[in-house]
């Protein structure tokens, strides 16, 4: 164990933090009034057994180290001589931590390296690849394109890359800092089984992580590395490495959501292309993009206006500085289809980006009734926000005009109703809105099912101290990905301790589980919950009820997604698909009403 560990286990973090505030007893943690930001009820958690503080009003956490340079303003070599002293511990060395991230870094890439060549040869070169390779074919993917991007074959099974792996020298903890390994008690096992493997490079071309598709249809489709010291979703753009020359040569980005957009337009002909991997744009992206140019232009599937999260990164982007165009597919495909039908029709496609107000002037065009009152309200509701935060004021007079053309309403009472809007704009677009698309809809769904998932996972790792119990429930039940990776550990580690007939202690799980993780279960853990849960029948029966609650709000989102598939083929006179999903329609009413 190193200095900064031995220091940790002496030192209680409670009787630390008593030396500035009085902590309260709360359930198994403690808890008093936030020292780092104004509050009135208590939202600053301690946990004795962990070592840990988090304040779940304004998120600052960490431990006793990140405390005191947090509370008297120290670096963190003078937190730990305090601490180091406070604990009676003499310092062995005063350690380079620079040089220890870099090395560690550097093992991460290398681990990565030997995985996707492990993963290639997997697809190119073996038996247990063919049906992946056929996959790819068929998808209208090139042997020149799998070479260009690297593509690979995770095999279906357990460990067959974490025997390879070790084979090569690397520790299963690389292995699980780097996300290709799920730790569990007798060991480890491959996070990616069974899936084509997409290396993903920063722009630099070194490899910082991995996302593997399914072959053909299944949940869920795609599988992304965690985040990791290398990797970090939201500042990543798929494709980059290869296409930034094109971008800096045509001047202008193409936006795409999906590995699989991107690699085909690029195997088309469209090479300045790049992709987000789903999520709307964050400020990272944005400002990686503006290192090769000014122009970027969006091919997404849903409708940019009608998303809240869309609309923010759109917004952030024209901060930024950059133009924003929008392709429009009209027959409902993406790109990675429209390629394969019609190069050229894609190529038209991106000829014809509109800008992306003149976008969301069609949008609200197509949606709203624009000769009735209500129809003018709702537009201006939706549109007038947007409108106030367009950054060029000539951009801003341009818009303003051909708004007022589109709904017949004099440019002065616009500019009356925009300046109304600037006082409420601190509230988040997705509460407010009153006419919700369905986007919106799911976003609200999605944050609630994110708040259920964690509480059943807070109400496990509380486990009643007298009650031995290893939940059953399928894993599926948990769509988000890293809560998923929790409930699975824990049943592996419940159930191991089931035999040796040990209680819970939660500090002891946190060390069969990956670093990534860690602060996700602290998180969790350090929520408080109803004292009453404290009784193991009361307990029981909540667990029970949350896993009801959440199989039934899985069914229901099914049911809005085909609810919406419904629309659109009936949009688009699709008759035979129609009657296949009303059918589906059906037969999942009738299993929700079972749940
Ligand atoms: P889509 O569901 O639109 O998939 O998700 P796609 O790009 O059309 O993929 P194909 O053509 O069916 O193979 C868009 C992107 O969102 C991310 C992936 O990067 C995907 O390409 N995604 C999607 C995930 O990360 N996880 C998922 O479960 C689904
Ligand atoms: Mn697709």
């Amino acid at each position: 164990m190193d200095d900064i560990e031995l220091i940790k286990q002496k030192i209680n973090i409670v009787d630390l933090i008593s030396e500035y505030l009085p902590l309260k007893k709360a359930g198994v943690n403690f808890k008093a009034p936030c020292p780092f930001h104004q509050e009135k009820t208590p939202s600053f958690m301690v946990s004795p057994e962990r070592g840990i503080f988090h304040c779940f009003g304004c998120g600052k956490s960490g431990d006793i180290y990140t405390f005191l340079i947090e509370k008297e303003g120290m670096d963190f070599p003078e937190a730990l001589e305090t601490l180091a002293k406070k604990a009676g511990v003499v310092l062995q060395r005063s350690s380079n931590f620079r040089s220890e991230i870099k090395d560690k870094k550097t093992r991460l890439y290398e681990v990565n390296q030997k995985a996707s060549q492990f993963f290639n040869y997997m697809l190119t070169e073996h038996k247990l690849g063919k049906k992946a390779l056929e996959y790819l074919k068929k998808r209208g993917i090139t042997d020149k394109t799998i070479k260009d991007f690297n593509l690979g074959y995770a095999p279906n099974s357990w460990e067959s890359l974490t025997k390879f792996l070790k084979a090569r020298n690397f520790t299963v903890e690389e292995m699980s800092n780097a996300g290709l390994l799920i730790p569990s008690a007798k060991g480890g096992y491959d996070r990616f089984r069974g899936r084509i493997m997409f290396p993903l490079l920063d722009t630099k071309s070194q490899i910082i992580g991995f996302s593997g598709r399914i072959l053909g249809v299944g949940e869920p489709k795609y599988i992304n590395s965690p985040q990791t010291i290398i990797f970090d979703k939201s500042n990543f753009l798929f494709g980059l490495n290869i296409t930034k020359g094109e971008i800096k040569q045509k001047n202008s980005a193409i936006l795409t959501e999906g590995e699989m957009d991107m690699i085909m337009s690029y195997q088309s002909g469209v090479k300045n292309v790049i992709a987000s991997k789903g999520t709307a744009l964050t400020l990272g992206q944005i400002e990686l993009i503006k290192k090769y140019t000014d122009t970027i232009i969006l091919c997404f599937d849903h409708d940019l206006a009608g998303d809240s999260a869309s609309r923010r990164g759109i917004e952030m982007a024209d901060h930024a500085g950059l133009n924003i165009k929008v392709i429009k597919i009209t027959d409902g495909k993406d790109p990675a289809e429209l390629t394969l039908k019609d190069v050229s029709l894609w190529e038209k496609s991106v000829e014809d980006a509109e800008s992306i107000y003149d976008y969301y002037l069609t949008s609200v065009n197509s949606r709203f009734k624009i000769s009735s009152a209500e129809g003018k309200r709702r537009i201006g509701e939706e549109l007038l926000p947007i409108w106030n935060k367009i950054s060029d004021p000539l951009t801003f007079e341009h818009y303003l005009q051909k708004l007022s053309a589109l709904i017949g309403i004099p440019d002065e009472i616009l500019r009356k109703e925009i300046k109304k809007v600037k006082t409420d704009s601190s509230i988040p677009v997705v509460f407010k809105e009153s006419g919700n698309s369905l986007t919106e809809i799911k976003q609200v769904l999605r944050v609630r099912r994110d708040l259920l998932e964690e509480y059943l996972l807070t109400l496990l790792l509380k486990i009643p101290s007298d009650l031995t119990f290893v939940p059953n429930f399928p894993e599926t039940i948990f769509l988000t990905e890293n809560l998923r990776s929790v409930y699975v550990l824990l049943v592996i580690y419940l159930d191991a301790i089931s035999f040796k007939a040990k209680s819970f202690l939660v500090a002891d799980f946190v060390k069969s589980i990956p670093e990534e993780l860690v602060p996700i279960v602290d998180q969790l853990y350090l929520r408080e919950i109803d004292d009453k849960l404290s009784s193991s029948k009361i307990w029981k029966a909540e667990i029970e009820k949350m896993v009801a609650e959440l199989k039934r709000a899985l069914v229901k989102a099914s049911l809005e997604k085909l609810s919406a598939d419904i629309k659109s083929a009936q949009a688009f006179g699709k008759m035979e698909v129609l009657e296949n999903l009303n059918k589906k329609f059906r037969d999942l009413s009738v299993k929700l009403k079972g749940l």
